[in-house]
């Protein structure tokens, strides 16, 4: 039998979104499959958080087509949000209330009982690792847990799809391996992601396919290998020469034959695009070029990202 795919829990065709003569997000096309964890990469302003709205039936769309577990946001907005689990942006938690009363007053929203809201927000404690935390007042908790707390929130009307806007933008490292291993949870028992994120670490260790997106349109779109495979090289040799140095020695390194696909002069060193990174650096060497340092690593978003637009990820 042919394989059919499933129907798409999102679909958007030519959707757009401007605002005046602006265009924050200008006639995207993509498809999130049920139990798929998708994600949009792209800088501040690409039109991620836009676009995150516009699904979630807050904001409405100027152009195109959307549909949303086969509604339309525009005429089945309440139907919708009450299917989706949202975690915006910045948190919007209430901040007099307690941890535990944060969700179960959530939860009420939604019309599920106390008892049920009691007995959910008590497992969601426990997911999020707040259970020491249940009774203190969410204003009292770190970052990292505030984001754990309305990550918590937002699963309270047990979603179909799990919206989640720079889940751990501004956290320490730790605090995002703890959100990361929470989410990968999720995505374990088959719960549909959409993320976005401005961390390429955070699209590779998450997202099974990704569009990468700049300035309202998409770029790219494919798995984070796939991208990379497509993008870039296999490995990069980075190497300094100080910084009055390196446009000088790109020229000399671009002139060594058959060493690089590609190579990138950023403002503090310089990105060799080679298969093997090793022998491209003993042939910089060798070449008599003498770099302070160097590394030799494998290609990520990062470098998918530079080549498509010229410009790096996090500025
Ligand atoms: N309500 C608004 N009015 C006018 N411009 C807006 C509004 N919301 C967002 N924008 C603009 O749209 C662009 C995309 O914003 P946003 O979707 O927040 O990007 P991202 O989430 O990728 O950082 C930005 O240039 C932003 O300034
Ligand atoms: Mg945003």
């Amino acid at each position: 039998m042919p394989q059919t795919s499933p129907e798409p829990v999102i679909r958007a065709r030519g959707l757009t979104k401007t605002y005046g003569a602006f265009t924050a997000v200008d006639a995207i096309d993509f498809d999130v499959a049920p139990g798929e964890s998708f994600g949009l990469l792209g800088p501040n302003g690409a039109g991620k958080s836009t676009t995150m709205r516009m699904i979630s039936a807050v904001s409405r769309r100027t152009a195109g087509e959307l549909s949303v577990l086969g509604l339309d946001p525009e005429t089945h907005g309440p139907e919708i949000r009450s299917q989706l689990g949202v975690v915006p942006q910045e948190d919007n938690l209430d901040t007099e209330l307690t941890a535990r009363d944060n969700l179960v007053l959530y939860g009420r929203y939604f019309g599920l009982s106390r008892a049920v809201c009691r007995e959910r927000a008590e497992e969601l404690l426990a997911f999020a690792q707040l259970q020491d935390k249940a009774g203190a007042k969410a204003d009292d908790l770190s970052g990292g847990m505030k984001r754990r707390l309305t990550i918590a929130r937002g699963l309270m009307n047990t979603p179909q799809i799990f919206m989640l806007d720079e889940p751990t933008t501004g956290l320490d490292p730790q605090a995002r391996h703890v959100l990361w291993d929470r989410l990968f949870r999720l995505k374990e028992q088959g719960t549909t992601l959409v993320i976005t994120t401005h961390y390429m670490d955070e699209a590779e260790q998450l997202c099974d396919r990704l569009i990468v997106v700049d300035k309202g349109s998409i770029m790219a779109e494919g798995s984070p290998a796939e991208l990379i495979r497509r993008y870039s090289s296999r490995e990069v040799l980075e190497v300094r020469f100080g910084s009055d140095r390196n446009a000088a020695a790109a020229e000399e390194v671009a002139a060594i034959g058959r060493l690089a696909e590609r190579v990138e002069v950023l403002p503090d060193r310089l990105l060799v695009y080679t298969p093997d990174g090793e022998g491209a650096l003993e042939r910089v060497v060798e070449r008599g070029l003498r770099p302070t340092t160097s590394l030799v690593r494998r290609s990520s978003l990062e470098d998918v990202f530079l080549r498509l637009t010229g410009r790096s990820l996090v500025d």
